[in-house]
Order: structure tokens, then sequence, then C-alpha cells
């Protein structure tokens, strides 16, 4: 039952989290819809301001090595930072 809860959410939340966050049409929100609901759901980019946000980044990115999940490029990495930075609390 729990496993297919987490199923569940995991299937339905990021989805329907994506459809919430502001300019998700953007490239910018799209990387980040696409790249930071791998793990767990969307969070909001009024969660954090942007200096945590900068550090989250980096703890995020760390995580992403330990598991070997695929990298956002660069570039990618850019344009996260800068729809985080423009959305931040
Ligand atoms: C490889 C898996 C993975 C990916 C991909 C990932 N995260 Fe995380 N995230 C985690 C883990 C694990 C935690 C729990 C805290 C920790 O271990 O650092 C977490 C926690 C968080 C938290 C804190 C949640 C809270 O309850 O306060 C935020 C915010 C966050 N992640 C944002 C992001 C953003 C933004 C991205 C995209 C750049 C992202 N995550 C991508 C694994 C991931």
């Amino acid at each position: 039952m729990r496993i297919l809860l987490m199923a569940l959410l995991l299937t339905w939340g990021p989805s329907a989290w994506a459809s919430n966050i502001p300019d998700s049409d953007s490239p910018g929100g799209k990387l980040f819809a696409t790249h930071c609901s791998a793990c767990h759901t969307l969070p909001s980019p009024k969660r954090l301001d942007w200096p945590h946000w900068r550090h989250m980044l980096g703890l995020m990115k760390q995580r992403m090595d330990e598991r070997s999940v695929t990298e956002p490029s660069k570039e990618e990495w850019r344009q996260i930072s800068g729809y985080l930075k423009a959305h931040a609390r």
C-alpha cells in the first residue's frame, strides 16, 4: 500500500506541481521542472530566497553526483539559477 502511494506520488506529484510554478513555459521553468522533480516533488521557487537557493543548488548537485542522476549541463544550470533568481521569495 505504502509503495503504491509512493508510486502515485512520484507519478502525479511532479506534474501536478509543475503547472503551479510561475513561468512554467519558459526555458528555465521547464528545466527546473524536469531536473528538480527527479527525486522529490518540485519545490516552489517561492520557498527560498536567492542566497538559500544558491546554497541549495550546490547541495542538489552533490546529491545528483551521489546517485548518478543525470545532471543538468553547465548552460542548463545557468538557466535554472536564472529562473530561481527571478522567482525566489
Ligand atoms: C539526485 C536526487 C535529487 C535531485 C535531482 C534534486 N534533489 Fe533536491 N533533494 C534531494 C534530497 C536527497 C533532499 C533531502 C535533503 C538532503 O539530503 O540534502 C533534497 C532536498 C531538497 C530541498 C529541501 C526540501 C525541504 O523540505 O526543505 C529543496 C528545496 C530541493 N531539494 C531543491 C531541489 C532543486 C531546486 C533541484 C533541481 C536543481 C533538486 N532539488 C534536485 C535530492 C535531489
